[in-house]
């Protein structure tokens, strides 16, 4: 199967999460198994790798690539957010490391039909989860003004939200928006042509990426999403976060931050009160890629790592 995704900050990563070549290690994001198969190279018989992704054609590739791993191999197709059940299922309570690689794959963005790319004409979808109900036909063509403008404006930092929601609800009244290419085009007429002509990239870009963040709810999960993932670590065991825009990294960011922290009452109090012990120390604080990767994988322009150890 051809699947093609260079993945980001690859030794970086896995040095710093695999300390155990006995222990088990979970890739939440297992994609084609870039990182999970280096993963597994530096783990013995003993070892454990599972891999979760819920985009089925990743399972697929991911199973091929990881069948010659000498290490035991588990490969799940789900959602990280129900990491706790998949934890429970695998019988894997303790872990010494889990991966959290954000987004969406090279191979997602370059299938046409997936409707990920604003560069290709295709349907909308956007589901990373094929079999998931909503998708980008059913925001773009059932979200009101105001939610349009609010997802925009929040997951696409959008400063012509409001008017590009405004030229898609009178857009739609003709007939339904079908495919990305249609979209694109009512989003150039409502980008002023002096804007869209100024340096900032695609002028689609941010909206595509505000719909994408909405249809596979990116941000909504991750908090939890992390917690339960350092809640089931050993002691000495490892998170670490491959974030690609601000919204994603401000939420990493500031859960280990939180996590990391020891106590927490308000500073005016003379003595601690509330008892609250960190429970990770923080080891890599949002490090980007060499100049070396960046010539050759422009997706790691704006990755960011953080990794994190159980105390
Ligand atoms: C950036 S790619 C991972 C690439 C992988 N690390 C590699 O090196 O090949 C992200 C993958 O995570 C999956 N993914 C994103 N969000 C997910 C979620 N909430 N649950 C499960 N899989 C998810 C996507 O389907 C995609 O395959």
């Amino acid at each position: 199967m051809n699947f093609h995704h260079i993945s980001v900050m690859p030794q970086e990563t896995v040095s710093g999460l695999v300390t155990n070549r006995d222990g088990i290690y979970v890739d939440c994001t297992l994609g084609g198994a870039g990182h999970s198969h280096l993963i597994a190279d530096m783990l013995s018989e003993k070892g454990r790798l599972i891999g979760i992704d819920q985009d089925e054609s990743a399972i697929a590739a991911a199973t091929e690539r990881l069948q010659d791993c000498h290490c035991q191999v588990s490969i799940v197709q789900n959602n990280f957010r129900n990491l706790e059940q998949v934890l429970q299922e695998q019988s894997a309570q303790q872990v010494d490391g889990v991966l959290f690689d954000l987004g969406v794959s090279s191979h997602q963005l370059d299938t046409a039909e997936r409707g990920f790319s604003y560069m290709q004409d295709a349907p909308l979808d956007m589901r990373m989860d094929q079999q998931a109900r909503l998708s980008a036909y059913d925001v773009v063509n059932s979200y009101d003004e105001a939610e349009l403008n609010r997802i925009f404006k929040e997951y696409g930092e959008e400063r012509w939200s409001k008017r590009i929601a405004q030229f898609i609800v009178e857009a739609r009244k003709n007939a339904p928006v079908e495919t990305t290419g249609e979209l694109v085009d009512i989003i150039k007429k409502a980008v002023p042509a002096a804007v869209r002509n100024a340096k900032g990239g695609h002028p689609a870009k941010r909206i595509f990426q505000a719909i994408r963040i909405e249809v596979n709810d990116e941000l909504g999960i991750l908090e939890n999403a992390f917690r339960t993932a350092v809640a089931h670590l050993k002691p000495g065991g490892r998170i670490a976060i491959i974030t690609f825009h601000s919204l994603e990294d401000r939420i990493a960011k500031n859960v280990l931050r939180e996590m990391a922290k020891g106590c927490i009452c308000p500073p005016e109090l003379p003595i601690c009160t509330c008892g609250h012990k960190p429970e990770i120390k923080l080891l890599v604080k949002g490090t980007t890629a060499s100049k070396e990767e960046l010539e050759h994988n422009s997706r790691s322009k704006s990755a960011k790592l953080r990794i994190a150890e159980k105390l």
